[in-house]
């Protein structure tokens, strides 16, 4: 008798929305005030399907073009320090059985080299004393940032970040996987989204040197983040904004804030544009 082999359901839509509304309905009841924002989030999103993504061209020369709006010369010393710290980042986590790269943290992406590579250079030139960052996954780019503070002999790295949902539990277990157990003597991570944590933070700072953006990357949320952190930023502050490309929130804020200097860079992969501004002063 031949053996009866299992053929995998494909769960109708109905199914598959059902699952998703009962999944929805239980991070409601676990966290009603996340659970709201995740939903306002979701129609933020479904509405920016219709609003125009940007149009800025990325900096043929953005690693120049950040070094001139530091006042630095370039190529720094700093840059070479780089690529071999972003190996031994990429090398750990694979170690420890986790892929690397677009959508592998249930979808969402592991930091880019030249988000990172750019935080590593601000950091290290601008020699923060308080830098924000919101959306740590895998925690990549809050490596990169907390080895240049730990370079630079001092600074706090203050990290919000929304867990992945109820269904995704395993993932609890890969968030920070990059960021090793010496460095977080300098790192406080906070729970919840950006749109609750952020402005209680800024306001118990009072002021900020460097701020990173890399959480949800809808208008709403990069406008909303963006705006706040700048009326935080110290003059001369520096903030980075991953994944611009998909909305115009980018250029938007850089209009609100009486356009200050502003780079548009592509990812290493080229996939992707992210942005720097830097407040005068
Ligand atoms: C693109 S990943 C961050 C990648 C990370 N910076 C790195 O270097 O690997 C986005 C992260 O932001 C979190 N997130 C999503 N929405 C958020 C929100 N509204 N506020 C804060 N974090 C959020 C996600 O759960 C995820 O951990």
């Amino acid at each position: 008798m031949s053996e009866r082999v299992p053929v995998p359901t494909l769960k109708s839509p109905p199914a598959r929305r059902l699952e998703r509304l009962a999944r929805a309905a239980a991070v409601v009841m676990r966290e009603p005030a996340e659970g709201v924002e995740r939903i306002r989030e979701k129609i933020a999103d479904e509405g920016a399907r219709w609003t125009k993504s940007s149009s800025l061209a990325p900096d043929g020369d953005w690693p120049a073009s950040l070094h001139a709006m530091l006042g630095v010369e370039w190529t720094c010393q700093e840059v070479t320090g780089f690529d071999p710290l972003w190996n031994e980042v990429v090398a750990g986590l694979r170690g420890k059985g986790l892929s690397v790269g677009r959508g592998s943290f249930s979808g969402w992406d592991d930091g880019d080299a030249g988000l990172a590579r750019a935080a590593w250079c601000v950091t290290r030139h601008q020699r923060p004393e308080i830098v924000v960052e919101t959306g740590v996954a895998r925690g990549l780019t809050t490596r990169v940032l907390l080895e240049a503070l730990e370079a630079n002999g001092f600074g706090r790295l203050y990290s919000i970040d929304l867990p992945p949902p109820l269904a995704q539990e395993r993932l609890v277990n890969e968030r920070a996987a990059a960021v090793t157990a010496e460095l977080r003597t300098r790192w406080t991570l906070i729970e919840g989204s950006s749109r609750r944590r952020l402005p209680g933070l800024l306001r118990e700072l009072g002021t900020i040197d460097v701020f990173v953006h890399d959480s949800r990357h809808t208008r709403r949320n990069i406008s909303f983040e963006l705006c706040a952190a700048w009326s935080a930023l110290r003059p001369g502050g520096v903030m980075l904004a991953d994944d611009i490309h998909g909305t115009i929130a980018f250029e938007e804020s850089i209009g609100a804030f009486g356009n200050p200097p502003a780079i548009v860079c592509s990812s290493d992969d080229q996939r992707g544009r992210f942005g720097l501004i830097k407040k005068p002063g």
